[in-house]
């Protein structure tokens, strides 16, 4: 019997996952929608469970002997909850990619009924929100009484088909900032933020949707946040509700010409640059570092947390990844401390 399933393990992420999980010395169970699920399973020596998400039964037996779900279809916001009810319903911890707020804010919603079934579910426990969050808890530990966070990222390596798809979803769709205590609208890209990493430096525009402006105000409290993020001109202007005829045929066509996600070259190439910038009107303290390519953090950023719940480390309830603080980044390989 395996003590995690991997749902959406067909998928660049979740077969990702599946090796990186099994290099640590796990045996998952890989499970998805499609027939594909059990040709992957059988080449990563796993069991394989082909069942959709709208078979509630299915997945129940699914579940059977499960003690953490890692669960990578997306986008999360049309398969997290049918996911999280059955993890309710069979008592077994839950974990996710979702990145964005609406997306992490979808499961805060269900808080009380896995803090009633002792059950721990934590949305965003790649890339997108962990590294951010746990550098946004520490930089705020270091300044107590901030009174804003400035949470910039840039990354080098590409994207996959399913974060492309996720993204340009929503592209130009207002987001949220946290002002005075309160979540408040944005638009996407309106703002500019300069920020640099050790000697590397970069432009970020106003990322609203990014999932870590969520999770840093549950988890800090701080009442001013806002998320940058270096990104692609092109990115940038349909973030402005400019070219998105482009958005709608990549969509439409597009998708099946590019690569399924970045090549194994790319993984070991690729960098991720976090900077968090905790202020209040006298001071400010930094927290910065870079870390290995955006889907490779991600893998192991679930092999970490993986770690912790099956050691019994998973408080019941929606939980923010900052709660593992910065000795799970530690763990991650090709982390390096620029400021601590
Ligand atoms: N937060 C982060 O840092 C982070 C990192 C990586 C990925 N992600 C997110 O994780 C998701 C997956 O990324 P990916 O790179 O693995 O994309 P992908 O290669 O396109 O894989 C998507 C997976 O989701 C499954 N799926 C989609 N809709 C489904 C549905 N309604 N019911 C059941 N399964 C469904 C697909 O199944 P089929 O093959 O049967 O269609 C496939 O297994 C994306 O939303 C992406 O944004 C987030």
């Amino acid at each position: 019997m395996s003590d995690i399933l991997i749902y959406g393990a067909n998928g660049y992420s979740g077969r990702l996952c599946a090796r990186v999980l099994i290099a640590g010395g796990y045996q998952p169970v890989l499970a998805g929608r499609s027939n594909a699920v059990r040709g992957i399973a059988r080449e990563m020596g796993c069991r394989g469970i082909v069942v959709p998400l709208d078979d509630a039964e299915g997945l129940r037996f699914a579940l059977e002997g499960v003690r953490l779900v890692v669960h990578v279809a997306g986008p999360h916001s049309e398969t997290q909850e049918p996911m999280i009810r059955a993890c309710l319903d069979r008592g077994v911890h839950y974990i996710d990619l979702a990145g964005k707020v609406s997306e992490l804010e979808a499961a805060y919603a269900f808080d009380r009924q896995a803090a009633d079934a002792g059950i721990m579910l934590m949305p965003g426990a790649g890339f997108v929100v962990v590294p951010m969050d746990i550098a946004a808890r520490m930089a705020s530990d270091a300044l107590p009484g901030a009174t804003s966070l400035t949470i910039c990222v840039a990354t080098e390596g590409g994207a996959s088909r399913g974060t492309i798809r996720t993204m340009l979803k929503d592209i130009d769709r207002t987001g949220v900032r946290v002002v005075d205590g309160s979540l408040e609208e944005a638009a996407p890209a309106r703002t500019q933020y300069s920020f640099h990493v050790g000697n590397r430096s970069f432009e970020g525009v106003l990322n609203p949707w990014r999932g870590d402006v969520f999770t840093a105000f549950i988890g800090t409290g701080v009442p001013n946040i806002e998320a940058y993020q270096a990104l692609p001109d092109f990115v940038v202007r349909m973030m402005r509700g400019r070219m998105l005829w482009m958005r709608d045929l990549a969509l439409r066509f597009g998708l099946r010409f590019i690569p399924e996600g970045p090549s194994d070259e790319k993984l070991a190439k690729g960098r991720t640059y976090i900077s968090v910038i905790a202020a209040n009107s006298d001071e400010k303290k930094r927290i910065a570092f870079s870390g290995s390519e955006a889907y490779l953090f991600t893998a192991c950023c679930v092999r970490e947390i993986a770690a912790r719940v099956l050691a019994g480390n998973a408080p019941a309830g929606y939980q923010v990844p900052s709660i593992y603080g910065k000795d799970l980044l530690d763990g991650i390989e090709g982390v390096r401390w620029i400021q601590v």
